[in-house]
């Protein structure tokens, strides 16, 4: 294991893990906040609704990021998986000249294709959450013959690019990114980020389906608290808090 300090962040790798997650909730009492747990192997990785996170010998980023703020208050853990997306679709669009969209709440996909998850797991101690592990999956370096085990379309930065990436630098990268404008989105909760979130979710005006009801809408637009909006067959309308779209 190597520990890295840095200003705003810290890093722990570990070559390989049974899930970034799992290793972050185990140890979080003796981990500070803003400390990384990255690996570029994980054997048993969890998605969200107990759903596994599939990943074999090929580096891709497997990462979480413990968050335990002094100060409670207000503090935006419930729109941090949606603050992590932006971050990653700049990050895509920046560096690799990608158009990622959003699907709500936080899956990002390429041409309908998912390239990274983010599955968010509270820290709660005496009925109170005092943080969060924040994780994120971004296939870096998966080949199409592993991406076909996956059962939703996937894609990675290899299959779309023709080629491998360092996924270490990758990682310090997005951390960078994440960590720039962290104090201000705490401050300021989602609607520091809203704008940026809505332009990417591209399914807004279309038909949804919610996957745990099998309940059709139309996506009408996301409001100030990350809340999808949708309006039934009749034009009523909804606010969804959790759950998974079909597009
Ligand atoms: C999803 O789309 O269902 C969320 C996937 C989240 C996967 C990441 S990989 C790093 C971290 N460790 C885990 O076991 N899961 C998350």
């Amino acid at each position: 294991m190597i520990s890295l300090d840095m200003s705003k962040y810290s890093i722990v790798t570990l070559e390989e893990v049974h899930s970034t997650n799992s290793y972050a909730l185990e140890y979080i009492s003796s981990f500070e906040d803003k400390t990384v747990i990255f690996s570029s192997h994980q054997t048993s990785g969890r998605g969200r609704y107990n759903r596994k996170w599939i990943g074999d010998e090929s580096e891709n980023i497997y990462m979480s990021i413990i968050l335990k703020p002094v100060n409670t208050n207000n503090f935006p853990f419930s729109n941090l998986t949606q603050y992590l997306s932006v971050i990653l679709c700049e990050f895509l669009e920046k560096e690799y000249n990608l158009q990622p969209s959003i699907k709500w709440p936080n899956d990002i996909l390429i041409d309908d294709c998912k390239i990274s998850g983010i599955l968010a797991e509270s820290y709660i101690n005496r009925s109170e959450i005092k943080g969060i592990v924040l994780g994120l999956g971004l296939n870096v370096n998966m080949p199409s013959e592993t991406l076909k085990k996956i059962d939703q379309k996937a894609t990675s930065l290899y299959v779309l690019k023709n080629k491998s990436f360092d996924v270490e630098m990758i990682l310090r990268k997005i951390l960078d990114l994440f960590f720039e404008r962290y104090d201000k989105f705490v401050s300021k909760g989602f609607i520091n980020i809203k704008d940026e979130y809505e332009a990417r979710c591209n399914f807004i005006g279309n038909k949804i389906t919610i996957r745990e009801t099998g309940v059709q809408y139309t996506a009408i637009s996301i409001n100030k608290e990350g809340l999808l909006i949708v309006k039934d067959e009749n034009g009523k309308e909804f606010e969804i808090m959790t759950g998974d779209i079909l597009c």
